[in-house]
């Protein structure tokens, strides 16, 4: 008897403006070719002014709520997984905690930038494993748009605004492969590449920055680490890439979740992609995918699932989860 965070939930909020390739050829010397033979983006949204990463999740949970049937107070805990939290604190997962008038439990933020939400699901289910918590909501929530150099071409273009949520709970399995949720996690960070991807600015020199990132490292990073990652889920899961019905990447570029389901040995018809509507949207890149996924059909009660995702620190990992 093996107690396992199941999905019981999920929602997603998108803002209403989308910004097509097109918008940017008129400021930058760009083109919608460039950014789409090499990304594969089409478009992205882009939060309102005033509307802040909280109001994201906050529409994201709501909707994952509902899905769950589930009312805020029946939660034990709230998880935001961000790095464009509104304030420098409180955590944005205390405003959205308040937001859905949810006035116990408790609420804390993750910041492993595009990692955080498999570092949230992995953090979920210690939670309800461990017997501290038997619902946490989980949200990736981010208003990269308030990051970007609008002057940077080779980064401008690749980022988008975003939230998608969960809600997992505490199921009872056999301690298999075959039980639904969440069946191992496999995380990494190492601040060694640091550099690579970063932001300016923070409260060391009092001012919010931009996103600077040197691309082609990180895609190499990317591409090595990513099929490593979840490869070790799958093996600590007692699962092969063989038995996936669904991979669910990081959405930051069509070419590296390409290369990593190559190197799994999955076919693209087994790959939830999203990144041609959403762009890069860091943390809520996953849970975005995980909810179109499910509300185009594709995510079936039963199917076994990998996320894997890598950002800035470097911080990677991955997560083999049954639907
Ligand atoms: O979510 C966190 C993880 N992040 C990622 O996974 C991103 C990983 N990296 C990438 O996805 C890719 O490296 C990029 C999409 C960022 C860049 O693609 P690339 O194929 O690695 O291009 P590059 O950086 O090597 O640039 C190739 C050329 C350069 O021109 P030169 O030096 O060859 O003359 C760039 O200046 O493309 C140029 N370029 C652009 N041209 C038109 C860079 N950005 C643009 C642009 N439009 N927006």
């Amino acid at each position: 008897m093996t107690i396992r965070a199941v999905v019981k939930g999920v929602g997603h909020y998108l803002p209403e403006r989308i910004v097509p390739n097109s918008e940017f050829e008129s400021s930058l010397d760009t083109s919608d070719d460039w950014i789409r033979s090499r990304t594969g983006i089409e478009r992205r949204h882009i939060a309102a002014p005033g509307q802040t990463t909280s109001d994201l999740g906050t529409r994201a949970a709501r909707a994952a709520l509902a899905d769950a049937g589930l009312e805020p107070n029946e939660l034990d805990a709230v998880i935001v997984a961000t790095s464009t939290a509104d304030l420098t604190f409180p955590s944005a997962a205390t405003m959205v905690q308040h937001a859905l008038g949810m006035t116990r439990g408790f609420a804390f933020d993750i910041q492993a930038v595009c990692a955080g939400f498999v570092y949230g699901l992995a953090n979920a289910n210690a939670l309800i494993a461990s017997g501290q918590a038997k619902r946490v909501l989980v949200i990736g929530a981010e208003t990269f748009s308030r990051l970007m150099d609008w002057t940077d071409r080779s980064t401008c273009v690749l980022f988008g605004d975003g939230a998608g949520a969960v809600v997992l709970e505490a199921g009872i399995g056999a301690g298999t492969a075959q039980d639904r949720g969440i069946l191992a996690a496999d995380l990494h960070s190492d601040g060694t590449y640091r550099d690579i991807l970063y932001v300016d600015g923070g409260v060391a020199t009092q001012t919010t920055g931009h996103l600077r990132m040197h691309g082609k490292e990180v895609f190499r990073h990317a591409v090595e680490k990513l099929a490593e990652t979840a490869h070790a889920a799958l093996d600590k899961a007692g699962v092969s890439s063989a038995d996936v019905d669904w991979i669910v990447p990081h959405q930051a570029n069509l070419r590296i979740i390409k290369a990593t389901a190559q190197k799994m040995g999955v076919d693209m018809d087994h790959v939830v992609v999203t990144v041609q509507d959403h762009g890069n949207t860091s943390a809520a890149s996953i849970p975005l995918a995980l909810s179109v996924g499910r509300d185009r059909g594709q995510i079936k009660p039963g199917d076994l699932l990998v996320t894997e995702a890598i950002g800035g620190g470097l911080a990677w990992g991955s997560v083999v989860l049954r639907w």
